[in-house]
């Protein structure tokens, strides 16, 4: 069974078909069309984006979409993961896109299961939906992904976006640096650097949120000071290469990630994430329909 859970799960080759794939999407090139088949969204966590534009991509390719509804599922009556989900696929559904607090809970939870799955993140695991539509906004935008210089800012430890990330872009060629307080460095992945040394030799400068809920006790009280020691501010926004782009997934705290008012700047490309994670994620749909011979 092919499922996207984490980004080596993708070859090279594949992350790049499904870059091109969803430029030409973009482009206008007609998608696969399946009004015969059901998907299941599952979010166990909230989530505007990635559910919204998974369910968009979905029914552009005409696919029956069942939003699954945790308040009032049988979930609350302490059915598993794994019963849940293989009802799902009992009633039908034959593709589920999943979130879920916990990290790793494919391996924990779904040993065995019928059906495949798209890991719509994790908790601090990994979010490939989001690093595909990253990479192909990156490389839309420069037309390579070797050789560009990439920062990562703010709370990499708690990040999923970050994880799934820095590996990819590594492994595309890219240069990844990590900014931001020790408290949300994570050593596996490698050491914080200073914001404004690297600034002004950045393509990419990929800002995080954030991730109050995960913090457990590092919760930074002062987002002012956070702003003035990791944020882009207005000075450091100034610093940046005329060609460099300022990347967030969102959810953006205005005025601790980010300046207010830069979230629209001219080198912003948070909306057209937005918008490109409409045509990866129909990328990512078909890639598993067709793997699957659905
Ligand atoms: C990210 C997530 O949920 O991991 N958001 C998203 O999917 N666009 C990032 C975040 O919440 O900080």
């Amino acid at each position: 069974m092919i499922n996207l859970i984490r980004m080596s799960d993708l070859t090279t080759e594949q992350v790049y078909g499904l870059i091109h794939r969803a430029l030409a999407l973009k482009a206008g090139s007609p998608p696969l069309h399946r009004s015969d088949l059901f998907v299941s969204n599952l979010f166990f966590e909230h989530s505007t984006r990635t559910k919204h534009s998974f369910e968009v991509a979905e029914q552009k390719l005409g696919l029956r979409v069942i939003n699954f509804d945790t308040d009032t599922s049988s979930v609350n009556k302490g059915e598993s993961l794994y019963d849940t989900c293989q009802t799902m696929a009992a009633i039908g559904c034959q593709v589920l896109v999943i979130r879920h607090p916990k990290e790793n809970y494919y391996t924990d939870e779904l040993a065995g299961l019928t059906v495949p799955v798209i890991n719509g993140g994790d908790g601090s695991g990994e979010h490939p939906s989001q690093c595909l539509l990253d990479l192909m906004t990156i490389y839309e935008r420069f037309g390579r992904i070797e050789g560009l210089r990439v920062a990562i800012v703010g709370d990499i430890k708690h990040s999923r976006v970050a994880r799934s990330n820095y590996h990819t872009l590594k492994r595309l060629g890219a240069t990844v640096v990590f900014v931001g307080p020790e408290a949300f460095e994570d050593k596996t992945l490698g050491e914080m650097v200073d914001f404004d040394t690297v600034l002004p030799e950045l393509d990419v400068c990929m800002l995080l949120r954030l991730q109050h809920e995960r913090h457990f006790g590092t919760k930074l009280s002062d987002i002012t000071s956070y702003h003035q020691a990791y944020g882009l501010t207005l000075e450091r926004y100034k610093k940046l290469k005329q060609e460099a782009i300022v990347m967030h997934p969102a959810p953006v705290n205005r005025g601790a990630e980010i300046a207010s008012q830069l979230v629209e700047a001219d080198k912003s490309v948070i909306f057209e994430q937005m918008t490109n994670g409409v045509f990866m994620r129909q990328a990512i749909l078909e890639h598993i329909i067709t793997g699957n011979n659905l």
